[in-house]
């Protein structure tokens, strides 16, 4: 095998009460990447399209990536002799709050993994496409390239050493994404954030991600639903997001267990059990749009339990 084509999907990362360690992955929205063998040492982006993304491999998260990846393949197994041509077709606009930079990062390492004969696990892939996250936002967070390389729910429970644990989730989970069409630099949106926390709001954080990961695991749509609340990051992020609030009041009152921020925003997620309140709820969210006349994009979407996948 000389050349892959991937699906890379769009992630939500944080979710509400997990800012940096809890992410899920999505089915229908994401982009396409080829990756190629070549006799040429190296990395090389050779196309992008959808999208106005540098081409030169230490400016694109997907390059510094790949190179990352390939210097540890070096100091784990043996020299290289190939390098590697990479075709981008971006679906997921960036700065849009699900997982754009992530998605190219995971599909570049899998990619080239695949076409070595997969010498890592998708779990070790994570942090090489880290390293796109990194210069995408200045941070190496884990928490959308996790469940786009992995897919499901994905936890990190640490960074140092790096431990990414996979959670069960529901079948009849369904997640409504509302992309407000203005760009949000996930460097800018974490630009607004403290960098501490009182004990009191700490106390309340981690007793929902507890209690959502419990939810998770037994089912109990109520207990997922009082656990998505966010008492750190949104209060300061969501004033950067227009109507944030009514589409979140919309989405509550259309049936939705809960809502919030998707990563580092504009795009705003809900949560629901079936598909039908997760249209619904799309309905009502784009309707809010629709009366502010703001320009926007909506995906109704299951979790996607495998992630990167071969087209
Ligand atoms: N956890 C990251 C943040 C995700 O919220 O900044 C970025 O998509």
């Amino acid at each position: 095998m000389t050349q892959i084509k991937l699906f890379c999907p769009a992630t939500i990362a944080n979710l509400s009460c997990g800012f940096d360690v809890l992410g899920l992955c999505l089915d229908n929205a994401g982009d396409e990447m080829i990756v190629r063998k070549v006799n040429e040492k190296g990395i090389r982006i050779t196309k992008i399209t959808g999208a106005d993304l540098p081409l030169e491999t230490e400016k694109n998260v997907s390059g510094v990536s790949a190179v990352a990846m390939l210097e540890a393949y070096e100091r784990d197994f043996e020299p290289i002799t190939v390098g590697f041509e990479i075709e981008i077709y971006k679906h997921i606009k960036a700065g849009s709050g699900i997982g754009s930079s992530a998605a190219s990062s995971a599909g570049a390492v899998f990619g080239i993994n695949e076409l070595l004969g997969k010498p890592y696990s998708r779990k070790d892939l994570v942090q090489f496409a880290m390293q796109g996250e990194k210069l995408a936002s200045g941070n190496a967070h884990a928490d959308n390239v996790a469940p786009a390389l992995l897919g499901g729910f994905t936890l990190v429970r640490s960074y140092s050493p790096l431990d990414i644990i996979l959670i069960d989730s529901p079948e009849e989970l369904f997640a409504t994404v509302v992309h407000p069409q203005i760009e949000l630099k996930t460097s800018d949106a974490r630009s607004v954030l403290k960098q501490t926390v009182s004990l009191k709001s700490a106390i309340m954080q981690w007793g929902n991600v507890g209690g959502l990961i419990a939810g998770l695991y037994t089912k109990d749509y109520d207990l997922i639903g009082r656990s998505l609340h966010d008492e750190i990051v949104e209060p300061l992020r969501s004033v950067l997001i227009p109507g944030f609030d009514l589409i979140k009041q919309t989405a509550l009152e259309n049936g939705a267990l809960g809502s919030g921020i998707s990563g580092s925003g504009p795009s705003i997620f809900a949560l629901s059990r079936g598909k039908e309140t997760a249209d619904k709820i799309a309905k009502a969210m784009s309707e809010v749009y629709e009366k502010m006349n703001l320009p926007y994009e909506i995906h109704v979407s299951k979790i996607n339990p495998d992630g990167v996948r071969i087209l």
